[in-house]
């Protein structure tokens, strides 16, 4: 099999690559990414010389190249990972995510359905259904729970699956998508709550909570995803959305905590700061399909994965030092003075 892997120099794409060219050596994966802020070489430093793996630098939006990959390469799977992904970016600057997210998802499609392919899957979130109350324990987002966005972010990856639901019934492609709750684990950028409050509790700087806190995520180990996706990937059923997520929900502040504990920090380093516009109060994911359709199971509890993470983060310094450049800085800077 020949997959074209979209944003595998991402976090979830990297962990995605490592996964997939370890465990299938007689398929061939070929990687393109455009290496934004996000995308990060040294994250596929320990495949790059695996001789299924191939690296090209590339932009999903460029028709022409993206044909010519088509053209060279008769791909069976296109998964899709490419993506502006961090909502306060979306607050400051949508229009890059209507284009990667939006229009390089159709352009994608467009090459699948040109040159013929076996399955399109696209990597979606819990964020296009919005958020669910905090005081409603017993509500958790379903497969046909309706579309209900509140940030550019989620507005763009609402969008582009509506447009692959669109490509499945209007011309017949073969699709899957699928929508997993919060990721954590090795190769997290930094700008994201978890690696962002490991990196500041281990530099003794403040860690900036948004409003009291309380905002609820449910957190899956991006290992956890990866067997998800493979399994969709090639046992799912064309045109069927599935919900990953491992019924992991934590607030804000008891993860914060949890990481302060862990480290042996004193919690005076939190610092509430003003709260992102639009604030999702709470995600929360019902995995029963891929469960018992796919005979999906998670490896990870909370507990066991974010002890792992955050000795993964001690031992990879290198690896933070070197994706932390002049735009990181930048955008760190315009975000938290703001607030
Ligand atoms: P990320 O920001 O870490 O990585 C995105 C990757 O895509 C980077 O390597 C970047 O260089 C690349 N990229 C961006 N624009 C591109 C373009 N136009 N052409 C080619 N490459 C481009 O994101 P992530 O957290 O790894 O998320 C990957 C996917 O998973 C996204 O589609 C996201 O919406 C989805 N997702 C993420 C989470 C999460 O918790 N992080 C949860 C559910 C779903
Ligand atoms: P984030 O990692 O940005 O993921 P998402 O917004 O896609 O869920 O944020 C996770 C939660 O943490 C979210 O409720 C916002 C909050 N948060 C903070 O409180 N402080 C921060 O500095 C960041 C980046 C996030």
């Amino acid at each position: 099999m020949i997959y074209l892997v979209t944003g595998g120099a991402g976090f979830i794409g990297g962990n995605f690559m490592h996964y997939m060219v370890n465990k299938y050596p007689n398929d061939l994966f070929v990687c393109i990414d455009a290496l934004t802020y996000a995308g990060n070489l040294e994250t596929l430093e320990p495949i790059k010389d695996k001789s299924n793996f191939k690296f090209v630098h590339g932009n999903i939006c460029d028709r022409k190249l993206v044909y010519k990959l088509f053209e060279e390469y008769q791909f069976d799977y296109v998964v899709n990972f490419a993506a502006e992904s961090h909502v306060d970016r979306s607050i400051e600057n949508p229009t890059i995510f209507l284009e990667t997210n939006i229009i390089g998802t159709s352009v994608l499609m467009d090459a699948c359905r040109k040159y013929g392919i076996k399955r399109y899957h696209q990597v979606s979130t819990d964020e296009v259904y919005g958020d669910l109350p905090l005081d409603r324990p017993d509500l958790l987002f379903k497969e046909d729970t309706p579309i209900h966005t509140s940030s550019p972010y989620s507005a763009s990856k609402a969008s582009a699956d509506l447009l692959v639901l669109a490509y499945h019934r209007t011309f017949k492609l073969p699709i899957t998508i699928s929508r997993c709750s919060n990721n954590y684990g090795p190769y997290h950028f930094p700008e994201k709550l978890i690696p962002l409050m490991i990196k500041k509790a281990l530099s003794n700087e403040s860690l900036p909570v948004y409003g009291n806190g309380s905002n609820v995520r449910d957190w899956l180990h991006v290992y956890d995803h990866c067997t998800a996706i493979d399994l969709i990937v090639r046992n799912g059923k064309d045109g069927e959305v599935y919900n990953v997520g491992g019924h992991n929900e934590k607030s804000n502040l008891e993860v914060v905590k949890t990481i302060l504990k862990t480290l042996n920090k004193s919690e005076s380093l939190i610092n509430y700061v003003k709260d992102r516009p639009g604030h999702d109060l709470r995600y929360a994911m019902d995995p029963t399909k891929l469960m018992t359709e796919l005979g999906w199971k998670p490896k990870y509890t909370f507990e066991t994965g974010i002890k792992e993470t955050i000795k993964w983060n001690l031992e990879h310094q290198d690896w933070i030092d070197h994706i932390i450049s002049g735009e990181y800085l930048r955008f760190m800077e315009k975000n938290y003075n703001d607030k």
